[in-house]
């Protein structure tokens, strides 16, 4: 019999592509989508709407019902709504959805959370994971937990990094050589609707990426070996990006966090072990074959 996955996150970037995928293979795909969010596209395919908020902890319990597996994309962090944030959404609304799953008949449940949550202590939006997959253990439930590297694709709405690529120059920000890993969104979404429906995968923290960290000489490099044009890396001192990060900051909060997160990739530690991602998802995906992937992808001119 076909299994049932809720999606929790479907109408954000990532979210979209998990559904997309489980869809291809035949799965029954529920979303909880928020009041007031939009959901006709997500019916055209035929995904059933349930409506819920992860901070109202009353909403949770009826979406959960006769699911199989549950896949949560889902970040308030990313200020999609007034209100939203990592204290409302990923911290309190991922305890209601812990608490609501330990009440419920669901038997896999796979959190997307970050590369290294647990050593970027400093860095708000990265160590929130770890809380919440520490809650996760403390209340016993069963869950598989994706730690995912940075995303090489980005919402197309605000991808630096296509705009620059198209332009033949690219942005390193504070070192061209500091390396870190990176993953397609395609891939993670992938391995995320396996994680749900394959029992095989017992549960545990899997790091994601690729086969290799990268840097942006590195991307450059292969920029000009797909389009067969020179792409040129300028870098910015850390000293202008920190006083940047600061003086934005002060108007926007969450811009201390990304200061932080960009320290913390320049410190070389937001590197996958990729061991587990390749004995339950099969070989990781090269760097070469990645960004080549993401070149097409953003229409980026072959060489002829
Ligand atoms: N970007 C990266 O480089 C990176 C790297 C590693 C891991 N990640 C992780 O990847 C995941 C996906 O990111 P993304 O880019 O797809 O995010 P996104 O596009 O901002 O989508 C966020 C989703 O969360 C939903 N949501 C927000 N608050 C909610 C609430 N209270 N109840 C229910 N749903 C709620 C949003 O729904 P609405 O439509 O209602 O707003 C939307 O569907 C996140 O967990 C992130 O931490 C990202």
């Amino acid at each position: 019999m076909e299994k049932s996955v809720l999606v929790i996150g479907g109408t954000g970037y990532l979210g979209g592509k998990v559904i997309d995928d489980l869809l291809r293979r035949g799965v029954r795909v529920s979303a909880m989508v928020r009041e007031g969010s939009p959901a006709k596209a997500l019916e055209a395919k035929d995904v059933r709407i349930v409506r819920g908020d992860l901070t109202r902890a009353i909403t949770l319990l009826p979406v959960l019902k006769d699911m199989d597996a549950v896949i949560s994309t889902a970040i308030g962090y990313s200020q999609r709504k007034k209100g939203d944030s990592l204290q409302s959404v990923d911290d309190a609304g991922n305890r209601n959805l812990v608490d609501a799953i330990k009440q419920s008949s669901v038997k896999r449940f796979v959190f997307t959370s970050i590369l290294t949550a647990d050593k970027a202590v400093n860095v708000p939006h990265f160590h929130q994971k770890k809380l919440i997959e520490d809650y996760m253990d403390e209340k016993g439930i069963s869950y598989v937990s994706l730690r995912p590297g940075a995303f090489l694709d980005q919402n197309p709405a605000r991808d630096q990094l296509a705009i620059s690529l198209k332009q033949g120059k690219i942005k390193a920000i504070g070192s061209d050589s500091a390396k870190w890993t990176y993953i397609l969104t395609e891939d993670l979404a992938r391995y995320l609707a396996t994680a749900a429906i394959d029992e095989t995968i017992p549960p545990g923290k899997i790091d994601i990426g690729m086969t290799e960290p990268l840097n942006a000489e590195m991307i450059a490099q292969f920029a000009t070996e797909y389009t067969g044009k020179p792409v040129k890396v300028s870098t910015t001192s850390w000293f202008v990006m920190n006083t940047m990060f600061s003086f934005i900051g002060f108007f926007k909060p969450f811009m201390k966090d990304m200061k932080n997160m960009f320290v913390y990739f320049l410190s070389g530690d937001y590197v996958a072990d990729t061991s587990l991602q390749k004995k339950y998802f099969g070989d990781v995906p090269t760097v070469k074959d990645s960004l080549f992937r993401y070149f097409e992808q953003i229409g980026l001119k072959e060489k002829q």
